[in-house]
């Protein structure tokens, strides 16, 4: 059995609640665009894909027990509860973009003849939920080629694979992004190893990467976020692979906070690093990674854990949630849904596929 974070029937959305892995597996119920919000901001749900997608359910949700008066109403309704979605965990640009996308298609359904309350707002449920099923098959295709890119420089030999922060099932609807790689590889019998980075401060390596390295009985280790020098130095790493919150125009990508000095050791170290997330994960708005605003979370998620004071009282904190790594340090490539891109041309490849507007 996979691990399901997330739980959907029409009318009924549940989420794993992350807080609590890995010593206890509680699903707690959202029902409405509220529920959602507070889920993301407290990250009882996260990772990009699983944020949208959980902010689109919950939306389905509350559509269905929500009376209108007429279409335009409908839509309004849509875009403003998309838009206070967004306003959760505003890095992680794949709520932006659902919320882009089905903005701009409810209003395009209301101007179509038949189009009635009831109409309008089954079509958007049945989009909502669409999304949430396309999810395992882009990340199963993202699997198979970043898995494949990554055997190829190594003559179809077995390799190991460092990852940071979680991009599992946990944090898409299934199988994962840059997990998903591993697991493929894993599913090939081509991975010697895994090495999960602990992602300090919030653990989401130690907590979530770690108990799904476990569970799929994936041969792993967990190292310190300071040991991941000296691991790519004596034990052999192939390739890093990490997953994204957002990509820019020029390939700058912004991830989980530590990110950006993994890819600098790897580029010490002659060892390709790769990003690995669907094309949801792309903001075409923004020309350069300078232009993306990083959340900055709690401070007692560093000076705090499980409640218990760690760090001496009274010291200033900076928590950014995300660091911003340079196009030229993702040496491996972007892992997509289409294929495995050079970070510096990915705009441009995925543009002249019109897979990107
Ligand atoms: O703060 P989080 O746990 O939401 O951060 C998650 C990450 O940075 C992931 O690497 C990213 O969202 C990709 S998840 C498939």
């Amino acid at each position: 059995m996979t691990l399901e974070a997330i739980r959907y029937r029409r009318g009924q959305l549940d989420i794993l609640d992350q807080l609590l892995l890995p010593s206890q597996s509680v699903y707690i119920s959202v029902s409405d665009t509220k529920d959602a919000w507070d889920a993301i901001k407290k990250m009882q749900v996260r990772g990009a894909p699983a944020i949208a997608i959980v902010g689109c359910l919950s939306l389905a949700v509350e559509l269905i027990d929500t009376d209108f008066t007429n279409t335009d109403d409908v839509a309004s309704y849509v875009a403003s509860k998309l838009q206070y979605l967004v306003s959760a965990r505003p890095t992680a640009v794949n709520m932006k973009e659902a919320a882009d996308r089905y903005t701009s298609l409810v209003k395009k359904i209301t101007l179509e003849n038949s189009a009635s309350v009831e109409s309008v707002k089954k079509r958007m449920v049945e989009e909502f939920e669409q999304m949430f099923k396309d999810d395992v098959a882009t990340n199963k295709a993202m699997g198979s080629y970043g898995a494949d890119h990554i055997l190829s420089k190594y003559k179809n030999k077995p390799v190991s694979i460092l990852t940071h922060c979680n991009t599992g099932s946990l944090a898409t609807a299934g199988y994962g992004t840059a997990l998903g790689v591993i697991r493929k590889l894993h599913e090939m019998e081509k991975l010697s190893h895994a090495f999960c980075t602990e992602t300090r401060p919030y653990n989401q390596g130690a907590r979530l990467t770690a108990y799904e390295l476990v569970y799929e009985k994936i041969p792993s280790t967990l190292v310190c976020d300071s040991m991941v020098s000296m691991v790519m130095k004596e034990k052999n790493v192939s390739a890093v692979v990490v997953g994204a919150d957002r990509v820019v125009r020029n390939g700058d990508t912004a991830n989980k906070i530590g990110t950006y000095q993994i890819a600098i050791c790897a580029q010490y170290h002659n060892i390709p690093f790769y990003v690995a997330c669907p094309t949801t994960t792309f903001d075409s708005n923004l020309a350069t990674g300078k232009d993306i605003v990083i959340e900055e979370r709690p401070h007692s998620e560093m000076t705090h854990v499980k409640g218990v004071q760690i760090a001496a009282e009274g010291i200033n904190c900076f928590n950014p949630a995300f660091d911003v790594t340079p196009a030229d340090l993702i040496t491996g490539g972007i892992i997509t849904e289409h294929g495995v891109f050079p970070a510096d041309k990915i705009y441009v490849e995925l543009k002249s596929r019109s897979i990107l507007g």
